[in-house]
């Protein structure tokens, strides 16, 4: 659906070049709301703006519906962008405008008559909430009412693609929120494909399907979104996920830790879904007569599916604990032994 093949992207000012995109591949297919973060500066407005020719690549080719529109002649070119919505942190609104006219912008660009202009902005006030603002102008509105005729917008020519740049960072976490599910909303009801950029992982979290992170102008990490917050890979994922998923241990298990006891083992699972954690953690109490105790454990849902993490502890003679810990080597949930890990409790 969209596709970015080595997508490179260079700036020069003065005597400075900016890499702003550095050989970038991404594939984002039908019907998916795909989601990129990254710090400021990392790349992602170039990169989303490079979708909708905003920006040309300096190389490597954007493809929408496997069409490269930087090789459309201008007519074209014309009706492809009307494929691809857009919308934008500050909304871009006319504000000489009311938001009736607003949302039939794009309509009067391509000629539409009036009786099916009034027709599809009146459905698409009503989508997004808003059929009592026709004649209202956007400086009468909030912020999140703005954001609305913005996707309304958006939505007129009937695009099956919609590019979010930082659509709720203007707006408060109810809003956010609403925004949020709006755009599942759109995504699911009219099938659009969604590309969002964000700095923000809470955002991923709530509506995303699939996530890439970004750093530098290129793609350090990708996955979907329960994969990569379950076991983020790379130090900069790993921040953002610890950016609303806290990962530190309470005082007490650190210390525990990093205590040496002959009779005592301690190991961290990692559990995503319905996985068979009580399963394991019964078979060592019934199969080796061993006291078992939780620790610590978190646990987390993305999207209705639960992960998190367990520190738990063994108690028995050290022959016991020696067979326990061969039985946990080969268990598919590859529980790691974390006594005197000073990483973990660090
Ligand atoms: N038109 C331009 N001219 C020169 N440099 C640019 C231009 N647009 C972007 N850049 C540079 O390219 C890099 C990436 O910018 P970009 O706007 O894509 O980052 P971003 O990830 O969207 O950041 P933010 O989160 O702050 O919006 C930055 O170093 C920026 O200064
Ligand atoms: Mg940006």
């Amino acid at each position: 659906m969209i596709e970015f093949k080595q997508v490179t992207k260079t700036f020069h000012s003065g005597n400075q070049t900016v890499t702003a995109l550095d050989n970038v591949n991404l594939h984002v297919a039908r019907g998916e709301i795909y989601g990129v973060i990254g710090f400021s500066g990392a790349g992602k407005s170039t990169l989303i703006r490079s979708a909708n020719l905003l920006e040309r690549p300096t190389s490597g080719e954007v493809l929408i519906n496997g069409v490269n529109l930087a090789t459309l002649k201008s007519r074209e070119l014309q009706k492809a962008k009307r494929n691809i919505g857009m919308i934008f942190q500050h909304f871009n609104l006319l504000q000489s405008k009311t938001v009736f006219d607003n949302v039939a912008t794009p309509l009067k660009l391509t000629r539409t008559p009036k009786a099916d202009i009034r027709k599809r902005v009146t459905e698409l006030l009503s989508f997004v909430g808003l059929s009592d603002k026709a004649d209202n102008y956007p400086e009468q509105l909030s912020g999140g009412q703005k954001q609305r005729i913005g996707i309304a917008r958006a939505l007129a020519t009937n695009p099956e693609v919609l590019l979010c740049d930082e659509a709720t960072s203007a707006l408060d976490p109810d809003t956010t929120s609403s925004i949020l599910h709006l755009l599942k909303k759109i995504n699911i009801e009219y099938n659009i494909t969604i590309l969002m950029i964000t700095h923000e992982m809470s955002v991923i979290r709530e509506i995303c399907d699939k996530v890439a992170v970004m750093e530098k102008g290129r793609i350090i990490e990708e996955g979907s979104v329960l994969s990569i917050f379950s076991s983020p890979q790379h130090p900069t994922t790993e921040k953002f996920v610890r950016s609303i998923i806290p990962t530190g241990l309470p005082a007490r298990v650190k210390e525990a830790l990093q205590q040496k006891e002959p009779n005592r083992r301690i190991y961290e699972v990692t559990v995503t879904g319905d996985s068979s954690h009580s399963d394991l953690l019964r078979s060592l109490i019934q199969t080796f007569g061993i006291e078992v105790d939780i620790l610590h454990a978190t646990m987390n849902d993305i999207q209705g599916t639960s992960f998190g993490r367990i520190y738990f502890d063994l108690r028995a003679e050290p022959e016991i604990l020696a067979e326990a810990s061969n039985y946990l080597k080969s268990h598919p949930l590859q529980p790691k032994e974390v006594t005197g890990d000073a990483r973990v409790a660090a």
